[in-house]
């Protein structure tokens, strides 16, 4: 459990003495990815705290989503170092960084539109009655799935329709937040969106900024990439800025504004004069 503060709360901003007292979450060092003769990061690093998020912005092509997408494993490094938890790690897919922790959620979520919501939250981690024998016949063990989302849900303070009810039936935001309970309820102590309210209507996407802050009151930590400067400046304890493919600002949200963000986002002000 975490003392962070939630929606509705006075935010304070933290001394960084006490950020430093904590040992982060995930820490990335000189990372660094080509692809061609397009430099899509150089020598990027930062370290991420338990129960906080991260804004993660930039331009198109900035590199964001190929930062995001090492990070969880879809795509390895030209060099740099990856630790979690203190410890280095050398992802070679997603599912080994989903193994170690890190869940991610895109737009377009990996919900199965035809399964219900337990199934899709045991997707590929299915439960089966009747031990060996319904694990090779393939007996899901339904009831116990359903059981289980339930209570996974309630404990995110989350009100959905029953676990029965098909994806195909939920709103875009109720989708991501099955998308985002999904990697709670595994064990996500870092959750990655990467634009999780990109085409979303205005309701939709209050589910979802409301949920990165229930995330973050549970002690997630989360990284958040957007273009939409309100949703960042809303739910961001911090701001990591891109700029062709380089980290050009990393600072609490409280100490900057949007306008500012912008300009440095399109080079119009330089980080040193933030
Ligand atoms: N698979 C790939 N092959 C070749 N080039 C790529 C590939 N993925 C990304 N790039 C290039 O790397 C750079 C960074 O792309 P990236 O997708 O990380 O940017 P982004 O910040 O997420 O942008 P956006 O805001 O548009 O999503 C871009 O120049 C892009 O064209
Ligand atoms: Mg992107």
């Amino acid at each position: 459990m975490s003392d962070r503060p939630v929606a509705g709360d006075v935010v304070m901003t933290e001394p960084a003495s006490a950020r430093l007292e904590r040992a982060p979450v995930l820490e990335v060092r000189g990372i660094s990815k080509r692809f061609g003769a397009v430099r899509a990061l150089h020598d990027v690093s930062f370290a991420l705290y338990p129960g906080e998020v991260a804004g993660l912005i930039g331009d198109n092509g900035a590199g964001k989503s190929t930062l995001v997408n090492i990070i969880a494993g879809s795509l390895q490094p030209d060099s740099g170092q990856i630790f979690v938890d203190g410890v280095e790690r050398h992802f070679e897919s997603a599912a080994q960084a989903r193994a170690a922790g890190i869940e991610t959620v895109f737009q377009y979520l990996s919900l199965v539109p035809t399964l219900d919501m337990a199934e899709n939250v045991f997707l590929n981690r299915e439960i089966f009655a009747f031990g060996q024998l319904g694990r090779w016949l393939r007996w899901m063990d339904k009831a116990e799935m359903r059981r289980q989302t339930s209570e996974g849900f309630s404990r995110l303070g989350l009100t959905l329709p029953s676990p029965r009810t098909k994806v195909a039936a939920l709103s875009g935001g109720q989708r991501q937040a099955v998308a985002i309970a999904r990697a709670v309820i595994w064990g996500g102590h870092i959750v990655v969106l990467d634009e999780p309210a990109a085409a979303l209507g205005v309701k939709q996407t209050e589910i979802v900024l409301s949920f990165i802050e229930r995330l973050r009151a549970h002690g997630v930590a989360c990284i958040f990439i957007s273009h939409n400067m309100e949703h960042v400046m809303r739910v961001a304890d911090r701001i990591i800025l891109m700029r062709l493919g380089e980290k050009i600002f990393d600072a609490p949200a409280a100490t900057t504004t949007a306008p500012d963000l912008v300009a440095l986002m399109t080079g119009a002000i330089s980080a040193r004069t933030v």
